[in-house]
């Protein structure tokens, strides 16, 4: 099967370039302008964007939380990524208990993903305490393709700071890439203590109950660890403008970390915790000011954070309502399907990315980050046949109705967007044209990463 788009603003992370892209299976062969051939279909791209399928580095399919799992299984959140826009998405093999091995933890994962992906996928490896310690599975990992490991300093898997810097220093030895949840535990939990003592427990008070500092104080403590260690480190999710200076700084004096944000923290504020719709916005950490979005995207902008991710992890809204206070209502929120359009919209239009920027943080950076390139995140010849077509002018309002997710509702309902994709190629195969999923399942495949940094 061959096609060729024909007569796009063909967008990488260096340039934007009116060319003709020939895929023929599942790669891309040829990009230049003028190309023919009679022996493909022809996509007529003129006026549209072509980018690099997008990599959603950050999500939760089919994860168990308590006696809940989340409602999108690899199926349903991969079919959703796909009419998004995103060819590959990353998400976790998390082990059951410290007493888990690692290999067993990965190799059930990606039985759980293989079967059931409709986009291509890798994996983090979560690391519960002690885990750490075990360098010969940590090395096993990284040969099977796991390259990155997740841990967090807060919830029931967190491990102490000690154990992190041995957690850096093992993972710098194997050239994997350590990614980490950063909200101090003992902050988010003398701030709980408070609000229950005060009788404050509903999902007003979320945001009150991992306050900024808690985000602040731990990037602080762990920016100091890697810096100690000289070994690179990557943050998940961040939501405080405190927690972005860091980041920001960090990387001017020329240490290696690198900063994530989501949709959610660039563009909602906790005001919504005031509403009756509280619980379908609560997410760890929460929503925070119009000041920190404000700073989110000046920090984006200047290019000091490299990635925008969703942290997709879908609850549908009787499962979020099911709660009885902020801390047993289950988190997280939907969001693969709308990343792309959402930057576009508020990133690209309002003046914060430039194009180029715009493919570096949802493509070109996440594939480098996590050993993707340049089989993913570029548009070269050689490169996997991961495309979007995307209309610059084509308007529409949000609404869950037309998404694809089994959470069935959006937290960017009736956000007016101008700019969406309208067909996504996946390795060559096209599982969405114009609002309709045309993939199907178990045609996602595991890339391993490769180490790169
Ligand atoms: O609330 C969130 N973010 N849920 C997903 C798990 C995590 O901490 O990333
Ligand atoms: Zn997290
Ligand atoms: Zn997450």
């Amino acid at each position: 099967m061959a096609w060729l788009i024909k007569g796009g603003w063909v967008v990488t992370a260096e340039r934007v370039e009116q060319a003709d892209l020939l895929i023929e299976g599942e790669r891309i062969v040829a990009r230049k302008p003028g190309l023919a051939t009679s022996s493909a279909d022809v996509l007529d791209a003129r006026g549209k964007y072509v980018l690099p399928g997008v990599i959603d580095a950050h999500v939760h399919y089919q994860m168990p939380i308590g006696n809940l799992w989340t409602a999108d299984d690899f199926y349903t959140g991969t079919a959703a990524a796909a009419c998004g826009g995103v060819t590959t998405v990353i998400d976790y093999a998390e082990p059951l208990g410290s007493g888990d091995r690692l290999e067993e933890a990965i190799e059930r994962r990606l039985e759980e993903a293989g079967e059931k992906a409709a986009v291509d996928f890798s994996l983090h490896l979560v690391l519960l305490p002690g885990h750490e310690e075990d360098t010969k599975a940590l090395q096993a990992a990284v040969e099977r393709g796991l390259v990155s490991f997740k841990i967090f300093t807060t919830y029931n898997q967190r491990l102490s700071y000690t154990a992190i810097k041995k957690c850096i220093q093992a993972s710098q030895e194997i050239g994997a890439l350590v990614t980490v949840h950063a909200e101090d535990h003992e902050l988010v939990m003398s701030a709980r203590e408070k609000l229950k003592a005060g009788g404050r427990t509903s999902v007003r008070y979320h945001a009150l109950s991992r306050p900024h500092e808690a985000e602040v104080e731990a990037v602080r403590r762990l920016i100091d660890i890697a810096k100690e260690c000289q070994a690179p480190l990557y943050f998940v999710h961040i939501s405080t403008a405190g927690a972005a200076e860091l980041i920001a700084s960090a990387r001017r004096a020329g240490l290696q970390v690198f900063g994530e944000t989501c949709p959610h923290y660039l563009l909602l504020t906790d005001k919504v915790y005031n509403t009756e719709d509280a619980p379908l916005y609560l997410m760890c950490p929460p929503l925070r000011t119009r000041e920190d979005n404000l700073k989110l995207w000046e920090v984006l902008s200047e290019g000091y954070f490299q990635v925008v991710a969703t942290d997709h992890c879908s609850y549908t809204p009787e499962q979020k309502l099911s709660g009885t206070a902020f801390w047993d209502t289950p988190a997280g929120v939907p969001g693969t399907e709308t990343l792309l359009p959402l930057l576009y919209s508020y990133g690209v239009r309002e003046g914060w990315l430039s194009l180029p920027q715009l493919v570096q943080v949802l493509s070109t950076n996440p594939a480098r980050l996590f050993g993707l390139y340049p089989r993913k995140g570029e548009l070269n010849p050689g490169s996997d046949a991961d495309i979007v077509i995307f209309d610059p002018r084509k308007e529409i309002k949000l609404s869950a109705e037309a998404l694809h997710s089994a959470a069935r509702y959006t937290p960017f309902e009736g956000y007016t967007l101008k700019g969406y994709p309208e067909a996504t190629f996946l390795r060559g195969q096209l599982v969405y044209y114009q609002g309709r999923f045309l993939g199907r399942p178990g045609q996602g495949r595991f890339i391993p990463g490769k180490l790169q940094i």
